[in-house]
């Protein structure tokens, strides 16, 4: 990763974010998105019958290159032959060669795009003259609600029946603890008239309207809400009327990614007891009451490989357009499966073997399967990277930025940032020049000294590691030619989360040299062996603490009403041991970790998985915690304001200490193409489920 840094931004250096003169009242909040800033995506299309003649696979890049483009769906002739007219009041008299309607990323936030691509692409597409007609007519489809910054919103999974839009959307708070605030609206295209489907206090994700339009599907918690999963989801499959969401009714248990082969044929994934992920059939009953018992339920697909986010068209009911993780290929790559033979066929792999390709989606008439991937052609390139990115914010006079490296922090000044680099403590200047390795061992979390410039503390050694295991708190002088690296810490234990407080004097950390993860206090200069205060005390894990601007106060996540639970509220505690009390908590058994204070110390940036997920984790690349989002919340313990909205794992936030412009780096979204992981617990060497420590929560980098 260092060597990607040193590509960011020579060409748009003029475009970063510029400090600003004082905004009264403004901020700026810099995170991290595990691994997000590493990929982005585009929507590509294959024929169906693609193998006909593998040695020229006619894969089609249809979206545009420039953005995060993923989760397509092909509008039906019907429903797309008037869309153009519609959207844009101009009659054409030709029809485009795709259509498509998406989810495209800008400035961090998703919405959800009409694409209509005249000639130009593809091996045999026609040329026509660009002076006659638009190569690409993009339309926002949401345009009016994204404008809204109180509805800064995660949007998924559209699809189109007739003049309505029905998609996903996180822009309701449901006012519930440890909630998903994802729930799907229609919204009809003509009238601009939007509706949500979803009952009030439910979450539903992957929506799926039926062939007809009058049914959609759902894989939903229901009522019995968000239980915490990350890998498979305990979903079940719900159906409703699309036109206005009643006669809702469970049509099975334990199922996600629903889609429809005719009005009363429902395919979608489920692990089964064997933990291949597998595509099921269940179908509804054509005469009276439709029930969970009335339900017929059939597994399609075999033990012995990963077979998940099923699509069909109605045009051919037996073909399933599917991806894979076969045990032999550590891609996931998308296959059709034949439900009467069964039989596979191969797809992507014979056009890009090592990139993985996502949640598939069927043209009506059957001929064409779309999905999406990385773009490029999976080989590294070299290329532009941004170290900040934009996220466009919900609140006004904050700004957000999504940041490429883990546990960053700024110095006092505000003009550099330390960050962690697994391995390796690096340095670089806030508009991205000289990058450089200020220790080389591993090392995690960051903090510079207020007073002594220069002075940046870290952890040295392993992240996530047991509480036996060493870790030192070290400080390393940046500025000075000889670097100056002392380590503060002499137990030889596992101590972390160095914050110094406002005057340079003392530095508060968590150890685990009595077996069990207190705060501490030592002298920031000499270190343990002038001594060392504790500051709690009690077999669970106090971590991760910051120590407030105004010195008052010191903030940090603990499980001590959980011990071992995997569960981290927020407290507050004064220095001197006393006022302990209770900032934040996520629910029962929910997770708030990494708080770090608002220059004014007024206010509080932390992650939590308050907002539940918003989309399925199968559907995306690894993330070990896909709901991390970005909160704020007041000492006071008012004024909770939820930042992020995406599926993603944002964590490890810090303030600017200036207020920092956001800026349009929409145009410049140009990075590595595949540089991301798939899902772990799709990988078959390591089926059982690999359980992270909860000490230490948060995006990391993978080495
Ligand atoms: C945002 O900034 C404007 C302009 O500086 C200021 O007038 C306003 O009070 C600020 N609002 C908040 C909520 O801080
Ligand atoms: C299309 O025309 C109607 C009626 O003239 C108008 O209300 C609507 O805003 C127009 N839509 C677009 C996209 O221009
Ligand atoms: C502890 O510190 C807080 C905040 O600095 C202060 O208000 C309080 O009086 C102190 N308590 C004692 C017993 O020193």
């Amino acid at each position: 990763m260092p060597s990607l840094l040193l590509f960011f931004l020579l060409h748009f250096s003029s475009l970063l974010p510029a400090f600003s003169a004082k905004v009264s009242g403004g901020h700026s909040i810099v995170f991290t998105t595990l691994g997000r800033s590493f990929y982005a995506f585009d929507i590509y299309t294959l024929p169906a019958d693609a193998n006909k003649n593998p040695s020229l696979p006619d894969e089609i890049l249809i979206t545009d290159g420039q953005y995060v483009n993923f989760n397509g769906y092909f509008p039906s002739s019907t429903s797309s032959s008037s869309l153009i007219s519609l959207l844009t009041n101009q009659s054409h008299s030709f029809t485009p060669d795709f259509e498509l309607v998406y989810v495209t990323e800008r400035n961090g936030i998703s919405t959800i795009f009409y694409d209509a691509v005249f000639g130009g692409i593809g091996v045999s597409a026609r040329r026509r003259s660009e002076l006659e007609i638009p190569h690409r007519l993009q339309i926002p489809l949401l345009d009016e609600e994204q404008k809204n910054e109180a509805r800064v919103s995660f949007k998924d999974r559209p699809s189109l029946s007739g003049d309505y839009l029905v998609y996903v959307s996180t822009h309701e708070d449901p006012r519930e603890s440890r909630t998903s605030w994802a729930a799907v609206y229609s919204r009809n295209l003509k009238s601009g008239l939007t509706r949500r489907l979803t009952p009030y206090g439910i979450a539903d994700f992957s929506p799926s309207v039926s062939p007809s339009g009058i049914w959609t599907a759902v894989a939903s918690y229901g009522e019995k809400g968000w239980a915490g999963d990350v890998e498979e989801l305990s979903t079940d499959l719900y159906i409703f009327l699309t036109r206005d969401g009643s006669r809702r009714v469970k049509v099975v248990e334990h199922g996600g990614w629903p889609c429809w082969a005719d009005d009363s044929t429902l395919y979608f994934h489920r692990r089964g007891d064997d933990q291949w992920l597998s595509i099921y059939r269940a179908i509804l009953p054509s005469h009276g009451e439709i029930s969970l018992d009335s339900v017929i339920i059939e597994r399609l697909t075999p033990p012995g490989l990963h077979v998940f986010t099923p699509a069909t068209s109605s045009a051919n009911k037996n073909l399933i357009a599917v991806a894979t993780r076969r045990p032999d290929s550590s891609f996931r790559h998308i296959e059709l499966f034949n439900i009467v033979t069964g039989e596979f066929k191969e797809l992507t792999k014979t056009v890009s073997p090592n990139s993985h390709h996502f949640n598939p989606f069927v043209s009506a008439d059957g001929t064409r399967i779309g999905y999406h991937k990385c773009r490029g052609d999976g080989n590294r390139r070299k290329s532009n990277l941004l170290l900040f990115e934009t996220v466009r914010s919900p609140v006004s006079n904050l700004s957000l930025f999504r940041i490429a490296v883990s546990f960053p922090s700024f110095s006092p000044a505000g003009d550099r940032i330390a960050y962690a680099n697994f391995p390796g403590l690096y340095v670089i200047e806030r508009d991205g020049s000289n990058q450089r390795e200020v220790f080389s061992g591993a090392a995690f979390s960051t903090a510079w000294d207020p007073v002594r410039k220069g002075v940046v503390y870290t952890s040295a050694g392993p992240d996530f590691a047991p509480v036996s295991s060493q870790v030192d708190i070290i400080s390393v002088n940046v500025d000075e030619e000889e670097r100056n690296i002392k380590k503060l810490t002499t137990n030889g234990e596992n101590n972390a989360f160095p914050s110094p407080s406002p005057d340079g004097k003392w530095i508060v950390f968590r150890s685990g040299q009595t077996g069990y993860k207190n705060l501490y206090i030592m002298d920031a200069v000499e270190g343990e062996s002038k001594g060392l205060r504790r500051l709690t005390e009690g077999q669970w894990t106090d971590t991760m603490c910051s120590w407030s601007p105004e010195g008052d106060w010191i903030a940090f996540s603990s499980d001590r009403e959980n011990p071992g639970g995997g569960s981290f509220d927020l407290f507050l505690i004064h220095p001197n041991g006393t006022g302990l009390r209770k900032l934040f908590q996520s629910g029962l058994g929910g997770r708030a970790n990494h708080p770090n204070w608002r220059p004014d110390g007024k206010a509080l940036v932390f992650t939590t998985d308050n907002a539940g997920i918003s989309g399925e984790p199968v559907s995306n690349p690894h993330h070990y915690q896909p709901y991390g989002e970005i909160y704020t919340i007041k000492l006071d313990g008012s004024d909770l304001q939820r930042l992020t909205h995406n599926s993603y794992e944002d964590g490890t936030p810090t303030w600017s200490p200036r207020y920092i412009n956001p800026v349009n780096v929409e145009s410049l979204y140009d990075v590595e193409p595949c540089g991301f992981e798939d899902c772990h617990w799709l990988n078959q060497n390591n089926k059982a489920h690999n359980h992270v420590s909860p000490v230490l929560t948060g995006p990391r980098c993978s080495p």
